[in-house]
């Protein structure tokens, strides 16, 4: 097999650049090791900024997210008891929507099949080579048999268990990583959300996150062990721990209702330098990882992508410095991105034991949310900052 660009990958990074890839009339093929069904039902991220909804929706994948998707205008950060909202429309001029990234993939499998471009699903031990030279290949074991296709360039796109940055040889990258001493467990419940906007909430007991899917879905996080085990936690435990830190007796009570999926999310900060070796180029999770308490993740992947393909339409049209550029153009994004996730999640998780570091916490949570500068910084930094010209 042939193709121009070969993706591994059908998560939303992969699944974009294939998309933008196809508006610029360049062939690709994407590898996925999972099927289409466990893609499309990973239950993952919510939040989208304004940049990533405009990309999708400048890309003609927009239309269902414009009607199902819901946009916010604020968020609330709760502390000692007492909640205080962040008008983040009103600092920045930008809005956020809430949008499943299950959503956002079954969207851009849609169309891409639409089109009749190719996506292979369960396909095994995909292995990279000739991506230091002039001709990149890709094999993988696909319905049984071992397939290869070259290619001009590879995408690696295949998240943070990924296995396409593990082909580059060893020294060439250079990587930076953080552990936290906590993780997140995460549900989602058949039950209306009791606020119309995220409450981010600091309390003694952990930190807690009340999000939504719909009118009818209510997503919530609770931060916990990094080992946590899961058996231990029965619907009763997890709805009167919600309360706990969420509520403020009955001025807030959370709607009760049947929850119909629960998991531990690990935290990890992580990112990967150079995003580029050769003819292979890494977008999304497989380059860097961020804790998702800034919920940053999702959104860094289409900017990444966005660079990717746009360089690699300059390249075929004869200018590859865009190309030659891509990691230094995405890393700045980054690490700024970076830096947030993990001021927001130490200024949100307690740490058992620490009562200089939660004295800390509630300073800067009454600092972020007394001081219109500072509310501001948050605000632009949560919305996301404009794709800006130095991205150029
Ligand atoms: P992935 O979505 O992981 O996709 C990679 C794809 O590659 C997968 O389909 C995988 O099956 C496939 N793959 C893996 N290995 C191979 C292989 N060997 N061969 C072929 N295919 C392979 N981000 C936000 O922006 N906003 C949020 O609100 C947010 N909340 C989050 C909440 C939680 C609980 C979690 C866990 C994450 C959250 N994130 C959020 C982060 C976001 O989900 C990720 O950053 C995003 O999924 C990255 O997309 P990706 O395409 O790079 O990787
Ligand atoms: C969601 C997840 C996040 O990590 C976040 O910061 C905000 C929202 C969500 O799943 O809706």
């Amino acid at each position: 097999m042939r193709t121009q660009v070969g993706i591994v990958g059908a998560g939303p990074a992969g699944l974009l650049l294939a998309h933008l890839l196809h508006r610029e009339g360049i062939e690709s093929v994407v590898l996925e090791n999972q099927t289409r069904r466990r893609v499309e039902e990973r239950v993952r991220a919510g939040l989208l900024e304004q940049n990533t909804t405009d990309v999708l929706e400048r890309s003609g994948v927009g239309e269902r997210m414009r009607r199902e998707g819901l946009t916010h205008h604020g968020i609330v950060l709760r502390f000692d008891g007492e909640s205080h909202r962040i008008a983040i429309t009103d600092l920045t001029g930008r809005s956020i929507t809430i949008y499943g990234q299950q959503e956002v993939v079954k969207d851009l499998i849609a169309a891409r099949l639409a089109y009749g471009g190719r996506i292979l699903f369960e396909a095994a031990d995909v292995a990279l080579e000739g991506f230091d030279g002039r001709s990149p290949a890709i094999s993988a074991t696909h319905a049984g048999e071992r397939i290869r296709i070259d290619c001009d360039y590879i995408a690696g796109c295949d998240g943070s268990h990924g296995v396409s940055r593990g082909f580059i040889p060893e020294g060439a990258l250079t990587h930076f990583e953080r552990q936290y001493p906590f993780a997140w467990l995460g549900i989602l419940a058949r039950a209306p959300p009791i606020s119309p906007e995220l409450i981010y909430a600091r309390h003694d007991r952990g930190f807690a996150l009340f999000t939504m899917r719909s009118a009818s879905l209510t997503r919530a996080y609770l931060q916990c062990a990094p080992d946590e085990d899961l058996s231990a936690w029965s619907d009763r435990r997890i709805w009167d721990e919600l309360q706990a830190r969420l509520g403020t007796g009955d001025a807030l009570r959370l709607t009760e209702g049947e929850i119909v999926l629960r998991g531990v999310t690990p935290m990890r900060s992580y990112v990967c330098e150079p995003m580029q070796y050769g003819r292979l180029f890494l977008a999304g999770d497989v380059a860097h990882i961020v804790p998702p308490t800034g919920a940053k993740g999702l959104n860094l992947a289409v900017h990444d992508i966005c660079m990717l393909a746009e360089g690699i339409a300059a390249a075929y049209r004869g200018d590859a410095s865009l190309l030659e550029r891509y990691s230094a153009r995405c890393l700045k994004r980054v690490w700024r991105a970076e830096h947030f996730s993990w001021w927001m999640t130490s200024m949100l998780h307690p740490v058992h034991g620490d009562s200089f570091n939660d004295r800390l916490q509630v300073a800067q949570l009454d600092y972020v949310t007394r001081s219109p500068a500072a509310a501001k910084s948050l605000a632009e930094n949560y919305a996301g900052l404009p794709y800006a010209a130095d991205d150029r």
